[in-house]
């Protein structure tokens, strides 16, 4: 639906008598182009055929917020929040259809408040993950978060869809570890735990990943401790080194280890990459993997010994980048990108990885990510948070692709799709699981009826999201957001019984 000119008028009017005009800007304004790309993640949603917002809000503080989502609300216009940008599907900075909205980009509101002695942070939303894990760093050596791997990713999505990196086997999902938040909420009302209630609490911890039930500000989260050294590993197997035997070895082993251990697997241009982090020195990881995993003959030249602070960057950014390179926001390349994820409950037979392997021999051909859960993933409840894929889980699988603008991606889109469909009978049913951080809108989309979201249609791609937590998620929606302002391609539909 596209509001009235009278009523995108009475929004900024609204809205210009409760912040600085500066904050606001308008699809005239000179810089309106560079603020919506500021942090575009995914190429395909900054072409002129992209539905854009007609407004970006910047704030400030957290009562410009309020006022974005009390004029919105007075003269109908939704708005979409922004944090890091990252979302696969662009939900926070772009519609599918066509409709009005502003997006509140929360760019601005990105300070990280660390108690060492209580171990703990306010973080608020804006900041990016190497932002807070810098500031972590900079208190002390002893303490670290257990979140996503690439730094430039934003606290808001990656905490309201769950999060996790190479610390998930011992400290579990970054949305595991929040102790407290602050939320403007959809009466524009500036809430905390005690105030928003246990069911919004729970449901932002996971289920807020499309900004459902209000807008985060700020989240306080618990740090972990790491010892002072931790040791990385990479090994990589092609097909003629026994990658696929070793594969299938992978999945038994490594969501079977001791927690200090994570080993994640790679797999591209038919060559399997086993990159690790161990929660302590080569001299203990060693015997680790001789007695756990012999066949991938890690040896002591391949041990790389560190600081936490130290392997984000190296991980990610690779082994010359430095600390602060992890402060950077802007990133040097934004390719177009299709990606969509899968859970292993199972362990999947040599011969199906055989074939697995055949389907990334062309140059369009994308890649896979394997990441093994167990150890604290397994020991939480499916009903902890809304982020159902615990015990019993072995792995989580995201297929990927990429490509630049010299094609228009149909090749690696159907690679993605066909490599979907054929892992069909491997992984997990009724529902098949996904990982709502690695947002997938071909999973299916929301149905408006009667201007409020089907809670039916809903469970189409909502079941694959969060399982049984759907309906608990669906019902807190009813009644923290009763109108269904805070809507979008994949929102929470309300639900009353
Ligand atoms: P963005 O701002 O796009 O928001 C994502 C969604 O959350 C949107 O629907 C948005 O409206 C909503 N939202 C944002 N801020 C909010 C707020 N303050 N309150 C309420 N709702 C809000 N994941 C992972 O677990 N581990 C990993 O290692 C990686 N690695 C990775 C690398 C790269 C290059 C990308 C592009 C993505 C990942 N991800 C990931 C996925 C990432 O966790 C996911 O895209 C997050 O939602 C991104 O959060 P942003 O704030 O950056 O996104």
């Amino acid at each position: 639906v596209v509001p009235s000119v009278a009523s995108s008028d009475g929004f900024l009017q609204c809205l210009s008598a409760a912040m600085p005009k500066q904050l606001l800007y308008t699809q005239g304004s000179p810089s309106f182009t560079s603020v919506l790309a500021s942090s575009i993640r995914n190429a395909k949603f900054s072409t002129p055929g992209t539905v854009r917002p007609l407004f970006i809000v910047t704030p400030t503080n957290a009562s410009h917020v309020q006022a974005a989502v009390v004029c919105g609300r007075r003269h109908d216009v939704r708005v979409r929040v922004r944090s890091g940008g990252h979302d696969y599907e662009g939900l926070s900075y772009r519609s599918e259809r066509r409709e009005a909205f502003a997006v509140v980009d929360l760019a601005n509101l990105r300070s990280v408040r660390v108690d060492r002695e209580a171990a703990t942070a306010w973080v608020d939303s804006g900041a990016t993950l190497g932002e807070l894990f810098y500031a972590i760093s900079q208190a002390s050596k002893q303490l670290a978060f257990p979140a996503g791997l690439c730094p430039t990713i934003g606290v808001g999505g990656h905490l309201s869809g769950g999060g996790f990196g190479m610390l998930l086997r011992k400290y579990g999902l970054a949305a595991d570890n929040v102790l407290d938040a602050t939320l403007v909420d959809a009466n524009g009302e500036l809430v905390d735990k005690q105030v928003m209630g246990p069911d919004v609490f729970w449901a932002i911890r996971g289920g807020g990943g499309g900004g459902s039930f209000g807008i985060v500000l700020s989240w306080k989260v618990k740090l972990v401790p790491v010892p002072p050294t931790v040791t990385l590993f990479t090994v990589l197997k092609s097909a003629d080194e026994g990658a696929v035997r070793m594969l299938t070895r992978w999945q038994q082993v490594a969501p079977a280890l001791p927690e200090d251990i994570f080993i994640t697997v790679r797999l591209h241009k038919q060559v399997a990459r086993f990159q690790s982090m161990y929660l302590g020195t080569c001299d203990a990881l060693l015997p680790l993997m001789g007695s756990r995993f012999p066949e991938l003959g890690v040896n002591r030249t391949h041990c790389k010994e560190m600081t936490w602070i130290q392997s984000v960057p190296y991980i990610y950014l690779g082994p010359t980048a430095a600390v602060e390179d992890i402060l950077n926001r802007t990133t040097s390349s934004t390719p177009f990108s299709k990606a969509t994820s899968d859970y292993v409950r199972q362990a999947i037979a040599e011969d199906v990885w055989a074939e697995i392997f055949a389907r990334f021999a062309k140059p369009e051909d994308g890649l896979m990510i394997m990441d093994p859960y167990g150890a604290k993933m397994s020991s939480l409840p499916e009903t902890a948070t809304p982020f159902p894929h615990r015990g019993g889980v072995l792995y989580n699988i995201q297929y990927m692709n990429f490509w630049s603008a010299a094609t228009d991606g149909s090749a690696q889109t159907r690679w993605l799709r066909d490599m979907y469909a054929f892992m069909e009978p491997h992984v997990s049913k009724n529902p098949r699981g996904a990982y709502v951080n690695y947002r997938d809108l071909d999973l299916g989309q929301n149905v408006v009826v009667g201007n409020v979201t089907s809670y039916q249609a809903g469970r189409v791609w909502g079941e694959k999201y969060y399982g049984g937590n759907f309906q608990r998620l669906a019902m807190t929606k009813a009644i923290a957001d009763p109108t269904d302002y805070f809507r979008n391609e994949q929102s929470i539909p309300p639900f009353s019984e």
